[in-house]
């Protein structure tokens, strides 16, 4: 089973996904985790994005791994645990310009596919319901108004100790510049798949959410 969650920047996609994961008992892959991974990679390696061979060289000595502890989903990048660093604005202003890159796109949806190839699996991102898994079994499109996606976004930055992370309205840009940049490229843009189903998680609690995609999967299950 693949259950395939796409939408724009902070509008909810990893804590529903986190949260249908534990609740169907499937495993949960944060593709977002993967391009900032990338992303905070080519940085600390000082690799120009627009040197595509650069690029290409680092991907092909890359490690990425997602290890479960006790408390959460760990993302290892060359056995370092870098789960909150990728969380910086730092990466959030770089990341949509190495996830244009068509080389690493390429990467990614093959280990992507290939992770998810022998298991019942939730992934969340941008482009699974229309280019990662097109067949996916269950497809969600995830949103949010604009101060919802602002104000969660900064909680989320607090958490992590960005000091940068003190406005809303310069949290709000950031989101609307990645968006734009997003759903604006020429591979895989951000996109509603037409067979995906909307949830506006705007005046939603988590749980809620929760329930919404599990009871929609649940009960389309019980039709096959
Ligand atoms: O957490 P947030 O919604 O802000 O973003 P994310 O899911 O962590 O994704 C970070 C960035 O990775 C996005 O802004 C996209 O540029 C890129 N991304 C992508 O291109 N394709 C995906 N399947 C997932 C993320």
């Amino acid at each position: 089973m693949i259950v395939a969650i796409d939408g724009p920047a902070a509008s909810g996609k990893s804590t529903a996904a986190i949260g249908v994961a534990k609740a169907l008992n499937i495993t949960h892959l944060d593709t977002g985790a993967m391009y900032r991974a990338i992303t905070f990679g080519l940085i600390k390696n000082q690799i120009n994005f627009k040197d595509v061979k650069a690029v290409e060289a680092y991907i092909s000595t890359l490690e990425l791994k997602f290890c479960i502890n006790k408390k959460n989903t760990a993302l290892m990048l060359d056995n370092v645990d870098i789960t909150e660093k990728i969380r910086s604005n730092k990466i959030n202003e770089n990341v949509s310009e190495v996830s244009a890159i068509k080389i690493v796109r390429q990467y990614m949806v093959k280990i992507q596919r290939e992770m998810a190839k022998d298991t019942d699996c939730i992934l969340e991102g941008r482009d699974i319901g229309t280019v990662v898994f097109p067949n996916a079994d269950y497809k969600f499109f995830i949103t949010a108004n604009d101060k919802s996606r602002a104000e969660r976004r900064l909680t989320d930055l607090v958490s992590v100790g960005d000091k940068k992370a003190s406005d809303l309205d310069v949290v709000l840009d950031e989101l609307r510049v990645r968006d734009h940049k997003d759903s604006t490229r020429d591979h895989s843009p951000l996109k509603k798949a037409d067979d995906a189903i909307i949830i506006d998680t705007t005046h939603l609690a988590v749980d809620e959410v929760v329930k919404k995609i599990v009871n929609i999967v649940n009960h389309k299950r019980t039709l096959i």
